[in-house]
């Protein structure tokens, strides 16, 4: 049936196909002032074009006591300084252009309190697309002897990151104390590489063990600091995947309570069959530490030869602390103005061989 004459059809076309693109671009218009409403931006540029040529001269730029978002946009480029948002400085947004196209590189080390190469010490922060490595063991081929060597010290509370990478070789991310969420994040180590007593949740992380350059010893992805059964943090990683080189415990206890959950994560051969590591003063405390696995999958992942005293959760326990819930009680994740992230795979990191190996400094307990 003809509803309508040849010139007639034709006409209706036009009209649709330049009614479509005229909305589609006042959509496009209007969401893209919506989202500028949402928060100023200042641009790092180290060409130039940028208002600033440093991330930190851009957060030094930002007053005390901010108290509304606000952008700091870093364009593609390797940044050699050490970043820190001090703890008066909340609402700072750090968006790069990809974690393999910016990123923040510094090789200090000896103290896990001076060697990072960021410091994130405000409530309400948000970094995204962005990495952050310390030099000093990683790449693990320089020679230098293995010392702490942090890339990323996070003591603010309610702090998200997305697509960030973390490298480092002993202490990579100390996650100190806060709750905290990693999503889509390559966090890269060897031992104790995911440290400190924040109440985080991993999802959908790659944990990349380059444990190869300890030349057979094992090392360590956490070591977690919850020191008594009323602290309320723990270290959960959920949908993630444990990849790499070299041999791992998925864990040691940094203090006497420590707890980590791996989740319906992928483990590969990296895992060592015990799993977990009671450290020396530990032994025979066994009891009070939380390390558990559930739902985990990979060649790593089997339980028949871990250690005895790994936690068995209940389902109650394991649903409250895998659920998003346990760091984000009062919504301020949703709260916070991120752009909608793409729902695509976390990417594999490149191995690097390792070549070095040399003892490895504790930094006490
Ligand atoms: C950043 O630079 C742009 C372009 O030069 C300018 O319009 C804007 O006001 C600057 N912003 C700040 C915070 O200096
Ligand atoms: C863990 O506990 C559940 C019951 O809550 C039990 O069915 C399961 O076999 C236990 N797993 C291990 C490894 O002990």
């Amino acid at each position: 049936m003809l509803v309508c004459g040849r010139f007639l059809c034709a006409f209706f076309a036009l009209f649709f196909i330049s009614f479509g693109s005229a909305n589609s671009r006042v959509f496009r218009r209007f969401s893209t002032a919506q989202s500028m409403a949402t928060y100023p931006t200042i641009y790092v540029d180290q060409s130039g074009y940028g208002n600033f040529s440093t991330i930190q001269s851009a957060i030094d730029s930002i007053p005390s006591n901010n108290g509304n978002w606000i952008c700091v946009s870093v364009r593609a480029g390797e940044y050699r300084e050490q970043v820190r948002i001090p703890m008066d400085k909340p609402y700072i947004y750090i968006k790069g252009d990809g974690k393999r196209k910016t990123s923040v590189i510094w090789g200090s080390h000896g103290s896990i309190a001076t060697s990072p190469t960021f410091i994130s010490q405000a409530d309400n922060t948000i970094v995204k697309s962005i990495s952050f490595r310390n030099s000093f063991n990683n790449p693990p081929t320089n020679y230098n002897p293995i010392r702490t060597a942090v890339a990323t010290m996070i003591s603010g509370d309610k702090s998200a990151f997305y697509r960030c990478g973390f490298y480092g070789f002993q202490d990579t991310l100390w996650d100190v104390q806060g709750k905290h969420y990693f999503k889509l994040c390559t966090i890269e180590g060897a031992v104790d590489f995911i440290f400190g007593s924040g109440q985080s949740i991993y999802e959908r992380c790659t944990i990349s063990v380059i444990a190869r350059a300890l030349d057979g010893l094992a090392g360590f992805i956490t070591a977690q600091g919850r020191s008594t059964p009323e602290e309320t943090n723990g270290f959960v990683f959920k949908d993630c995947s444990v990849i790499g080189t070299g041999l791992t415990y998925l864990g040691r206890p940094w203090r006497e309570y420590a707890r980590v959950i791996f989740y319906n994560s992928y483990l590969s051969d990296v895992v060592l069959p015990l799993g977990w590591n009671a450290w020396g003063n530990f032994a025979g405390r066994e009891y009070q530490l939380t390390f558990a696995e559930h739902d985990c999958y990979g060649i790593g992942s089997s339980t028949s030869n871990r250690v005895k005293w790994e936690a068995n959760l209940s389902q109650d326990t394991l649903s409250w602390l895998t659920n998003i819930k346990f760091i984000d009680d009062d919504g301020w994740i949703s709260r916070q103005p991120v752009e909608e992230l793409k729902d695509d795979l976390t990417d594999l990191e490149t191995m690097v061989e390792p070549v070095i190996d040399k003892t490895i400094q504790s930094k006490g307990t």
